[in-house]
């Protein structure tokens, strides 16, 4: 089979790698895939976004499978536009990504179907908005509607901070059109959740859970980033905690989609808090987490092509869906300087032993050797039989990756030790 992959940082990578495990995948082709991706996939340098050449290429090339990764060009519409080219694709099509792509689209959704989600008001004019905000309950959280490269949230701890927000997305369109309409929310407190899960539009089968570091600085400090390191699964996820999201708002919200005309399918990422009144959802993604898949996906046993085509053709209820017991640890090696401003180019060393651990993010080829070309550059992820040894290790193998201006949190799995303890 001739697989194409549409993306190029550490998620793509941990799903091609997974992939590759089915000798069924004789050619993987990552669209554009990096530097590091290159060692275990033929990288095309055709963007993410360039819908007509991933079409031109796709059909160029006879092929087979597609999974669309990132959320921009599931929101952009190519599962619709490949699928029309008879290509079979794991993704949501255009109408089922807007869950992610609009979080006015989300909250109203949850609002129709009784899925548990924090109170809100949307807004369309800065005016409405800052008035509203004179006498909200504060702490509050101002939303951007639309795709906003993960920074469209402000969780605002004063007055002055949510009107700002509102100034900077509504007024001075910080994040473009995606700041059309806001979405004003009540601000909730409780450990979040990952869950990533696969769904055929009827059938919904959770992956192991798992907890994102979003800061960059160690103990929750500093600027909001993708990710700076991840592990599985979450502690605070208990059997009592997943029967609750199953019949609460997995189900519930695949069922709304469905009624919907939006039926979705390929991965449904679930943000999730768990508060005193038991999980809300924080989020939805129409798609697999970075860095989450980066646990996710090595503590998968079963086999990801297999079950990724039992998405598409709808028959996911038949799938084999295992994962190992176990936990794995995902600490990210960024830039100094990430998410603002960094420096590039610096040459990588990853230890031969090492590279089997580690799913490139942002590093290109440079005269055959590997550099750095993005603010999160790679993750080591290791699994082991306990969190604890898990965190060990991948720190250990960490510890043994060099570039110049090498930055990472020191405290990756710290919450959810303590809370193991
Ligand atoms: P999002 O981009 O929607 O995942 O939001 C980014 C982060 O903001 C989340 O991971 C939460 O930590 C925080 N956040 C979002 N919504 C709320 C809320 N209603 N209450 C408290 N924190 C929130
Ligand atoms: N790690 C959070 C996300 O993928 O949205």
């Amino acid at each position: 089979m001739k697989i194409l992959v549409i993306g190029g940082g550490g998620r793509e990578h941990a799903i091609i790698r997974k992939l590759r495990e089915n000798p069924a995948a004789e050619t993987i082709y990552a669209l554009p895939g990096n530097g590091g991706i290159a060692a275990d996939a033929e990288c095309v340098n055709i963007g993410a976004k360039d819908l007509e050449g991933i079409l031109r290429f796709a059909r160029e090339k006879e092929i087979d499978y597609a999974v669309v990764a990132p959320d921009d060009p599931l929101a952009l519409g190519c599962v619709d536009l490949l699928e029309e080219a008879g290509i079979p694709c794991f993704g949501p099509r255009k109408n089922a990504a807007e869950i992610e792509g609009s979080k006015v689209f989300a909250k109203n959704l949850m609002k129709k179907y009784g899925i548990p989600t924090a109170a809100f008001e949307v807004f369309t004019s800065p005016e409405e908005a800052l008035a509203y905000l004179e006498t909200a309950p504060i702490p509050t959280v101002v939303k951007a509607d639309g795709l906003a490269l993960g920074k469209g949230v402000t969780v605002a701890m004063t007055r002055e901070e949510a009107k700002n927000a509102v100034r900077e997305i509504m007024e001075e369109k910080k994040f473009g059109a995606s700041g059309d309409r806001i979405v004003i929310e009540e601000y909730l407190e409780g450990p979040e959740v990952s869950v990533l899960s696969f769904t055929d539009g009827t059938t919904l089968i959770p992956m192991v859970s798992s907890m994102d570091h979003k800061r960059a600085g160690d103990g929750d400090t500093g600027l909001n980033t993708g990710g700076m390191g991840t592990v599985a699964p979450n502690p605070f996820y208990t059997e009592e905690v997943a029967q609750e999201c199953m019949e609460r708002i997995f189900l519930p919200t695949i069922r709304a989609m469905k009624a919907e005309g939006r039926e979705f399918r390929g991965c449904l990422y679930f943000g999730l808090m768990i508060t005193a009144d038991g999980p809300k959802v924080i989020e939805y993604n129409c798609r697999f987490g970075d860095p989450e898949t980066q646990v996710v996906l090595p503590l998968l046993e079963s086999d990801l092509l297999e079950i990724m085509r039992a998405v598409t053709e709808g028959c996911l209820k038949d799938a084999d869906v295992r994962f190992r017991k176990g936990s794995a640890c995902c600490v990210v090696l960024a830039s100094e300087g990430y998410p603002a401003h960094y420096e590039k180019g610096f040459e990588i060393d990853i230890p031969a032993d090492v590279l089997p651990h580690v799913f490139v993010a942002g590093a290109a080829l440079k005269d055959g050797k590997l550099v750095t070309s993005g603010g999160r550059v790679l993750g080591v992820t290791a699994t082991a039989g306990t969190l604890p040894d898990a965190v060990r290790e991948a720190y250990a193998l960490a510890d043994r990756i060099t570039f110049a201006n090498r930055f990472y949190r020191k405290d990756i799995g710290a919450k959810a030790l303590a809370a193991c303890k």
